[in-house]
């Protein structure tokens, strides 16, 4: 079977946050992070059958959803998952949010590496726990952790690690001995690690595994909170189906305690989604990789022939997310300029970097509209570039 990933699909006029920020002006949304395909096929037949029963009570997990999962998890990773590990959530960012509360009390530090995704560095603070965050370096085109800032930033008050694996913006995918050398940091220093791993079936690269941080050792299973969900990759966010993996049995209950009555359940829709793009979706999603590996190439090719200033510094292994460098540019604010001419990117500044120095670009659209918005960016390119 084939998958159509070029004929757009107008989403102007939809209940689509990406488009509503720029409705009724010409200019092309790459900023979050969803993608402009339609789902696939199955994801579409399991949501038709389930509306069709006509019933959406409480939802709980049918046995086919859990098994899905499980059987994911197993087929993709050889990570063999205990179902009652299984804690569903309606986002990865409630999960952030939970677990600064489950683990860390007020005034506590959770540590992170930026830049990095805006929630792990809001999170703690929205529950008045301190955000400390540990500058990556890029270090021969690859973007690596300072082992011994990372060191010096903790503190008798330092409880939890948050790690984004693979990494959102800078596209890295963590090999087997980094995320040992951080399991062995937060084993030493007693931290609880929740790794999100949301991106984790969008490697671009395919020479590179996904390595769950859990998987490292039982010991380090046992510290980990893994926050996982369907909707990446299968462009499904907007039906809110998510989950914790938490081995360690106290820990469950502590995340699960801090989570009570705030946290809303998971709908029946997404349950439905969720389990049919576990189990039935494989075809689509090596379509998909494939035009997103597609794209990557056209967008990093583009950018270093036809776009002087800007610069993807490291290779974009996973997501669908190119972290660009456009100090060379000088301008004092590249996301209003590039939205002046006709193109919406995500603030770096919001991720940590200084302020001018990177824009996020979503590639997760049609080659067409990637190649619109690139040919707009070089004309954007201040005179004399
Ligand atoms: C690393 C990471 N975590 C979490 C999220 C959002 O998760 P959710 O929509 O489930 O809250 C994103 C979205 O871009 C992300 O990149």
């Amino acid at each position: 079977m084939t998958f159509d990933f070029d004929t757009p699909i107008p989403r102007a006029d939809t209940d689509s946050q990406k488009w509503q920020k720029y409705a009724g002006r010409d200019i092309l949304p790459l900023w979050v992070a969803d993608m402009d395909f339609a789902c696939a096929p199955a994801i579409l037949a399991a949501l038709h059958r389930r509306v069709d029963h006509g019933l959406f009570g409480y939802a709980r997990p049918v046995q086919s959803t859990t098994d899905a999962v499980v059987a994911a998890m197993e087929s993709r990773y050889g990570w063999r998952v205990d179902p009652a590990w299984i804690v569903w959530l309606p986002g990865l960012v409630v999960g952030l949010n939970v677990t600064a509360q489950a683990f860390a009390d007020p005034g506590d530090e959770v540590l992170t590496l930026s830049p990095v995704y805006p929630p792990f560095m809001t999170a703690p603070k929205n529950s008045a726990r301190v955000s400390v965050q540990v500058p990556f370096v890029l270090t021969a085109g690859a973007w690596t952790i300072d082992w011994d800032a990372l060191e010096r930033a903790v503190t008798p008050r330092t409880r939890l690690f948050y790690l984004c694996n693979p990494h959102n913006p800078l596209a890295r995918v963590w090999r087997r001995a980094e995320l040992a050398r951080l399991a062995d940091f937060c084993a030493r220093h007693d931290l609880v690690l929740c790794s999100d791993e949301i991106h984790c079936d969008l490697i671009l690269d395919s020479a590179l595994p996904h390595v769950p941080t859990a998987l490292l050792s039982p010991e380090i299973a046992a510290r980990t909170v893994t926050l996982m969900a369907p909707s990446k990759t299968y462009n499904i966010p907007g039906l809110g189906t998510s989950f914790a993996l938490i081995p360690d049995a106290a820990r469950r209950a502590r995340f699960v305690r801090a989570a009570s009555g705030i946290v809303a359940e998971v709908n029946n829709l997404g349950y439905a989604a969720c389990e049919s793009a576990y189990r039935d979706c494989e075809p689509w999603r090596q379509a998909l990789l494939a035009y997103l590996r597609g794209n990557r190439d056209y967008l990093v090719d583009t950018v270093a022939r036809a776009l002087p200033g800007i610069h993807v510094e490291a290779p974009i292994e996973a997501t669908y997310l190119a972290w660009l460098n456009v100090s060379a540019l000088g301008l004092a604010d590249p996301i209003a300029h590039f939205e002046r001419h006709g193109v919406g990117l995500s603030d770096g500044a919001f991720f940590g970097s200084p302020n001018g120095r990177h824009v996020r670009l979503n590639f997760g659209c049609t080659r067409a509209t990637l190649a619109e918005a690139l040919r707009r960016m070089k004309a954007a390119l201040p005179p004399g570039r």
